[in-house]
């Protein structure tokens, strides 16, 4: 680790399942339960808008009763601590990250806790519903949208992300299984860039095979351990 300066750690919905988040693709996982068709496409939000609303009134409501669990606090902790350049990317809509104080925090999928306006562009916090077609907190017009990257959407921020995995020493893919383009190839990308590479994960992940190293464990554990043998145990 003594040559590791910049840092860009990828995180996944098992980064949050301890915390009582479903992840997507597991058995039971929220893509067992709903179609993606039905539910993360611009087509579904025009085809049957009030389904879509009420499926992420429903998670936006679920992930406010939820708390950070070990391995959110433990990638705090690095963000606090690490005086190098530091990125975590997350797929993640929930705002766990956030909440246990991580900073430096990219939502390449959107967020649960932020809406869109169609009507005047602007993206606002929002805590409560959007079923009732309440009005932009902008412009006044009845045209928010859930701040989420449906399929076949660009996620944001795509060059920030490749800027950071074209300096990075060292990429850590945490909980995510690499089924999703463009994030599942960031571990390849960061790679033939140059970065030792770390997989933290339940299980082998689809890029598993491009991994310097693979730990797999619940990411209250292996996360854990990771930031301790980085930084030491928290003073
Ligand atoms: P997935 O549900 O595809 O994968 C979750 C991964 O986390 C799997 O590899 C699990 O083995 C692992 N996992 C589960 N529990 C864990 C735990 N306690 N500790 C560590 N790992 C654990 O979720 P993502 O890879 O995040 O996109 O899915 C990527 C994207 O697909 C999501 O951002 C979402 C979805 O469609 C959008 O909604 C745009």
């Amino acid at each position: 680790m003594s040559d590791i300066r910049k840092i860009v750690i990828l995180t996944g919905a098992g980064v949050s399942s301890e915390s009582g988040i479903d992840t997507f693709r597991a058995e039971g996982g929220l893509w067992e339960q709903h179609r993606v068709e039905d539910v993360a496409t611009p087509e579904a939000f025009e085809r049957d808008p009030d389904l879509v609303l009420r499926f992420y009134d429903m998670r936006r409501e679920a992930i406010q009763t939820k708390a950070p669990n070990a391995a959110h606090l433990a990638l705090a902790r690095l963000d606090a601590e690490w005086a190098g350049d530091l990125l975590i990317v997350t797929q993640n809509v929930d705002d766990l990250h956030e909440r246990a104080g991580a900073r430096r925090v990219l939502h390449m999928h959107g967020e649960h806790l932020s809406v869109w306006c169609t009507a005047c562009d602007a993206r606002s916090r929002w805590t409560e519903t959007l079923i009732e077609r309440p009005p932009c907190p902008e412009c006044g017009e009845p045209a928010l949208r859930p701040d989420i990257v449906w399929f076949g959407e660009m996620p944001y921020r795509m060059d920030d992300i490749f800027a950071a995995l074209e300096d990075a020493d060292l990429f850590v893919s945490i909980g995510t299984s690499g089924a999703v383009y463009p994030a599942a190839g960031f571990v390849r990308n960061a790679r033939e860039l140059g970065a030792a590479t770390l997989e933290l994960n339940l299980e082998p992940s689809q890029g598993t095979g491009w991994v310097d190293e693979a730990r797999h464990g619940p990411a209250t554990q292996v996360v854990s351990d990771w930031v301790e043998e980085i930084l030491g145990p928290p003073r």
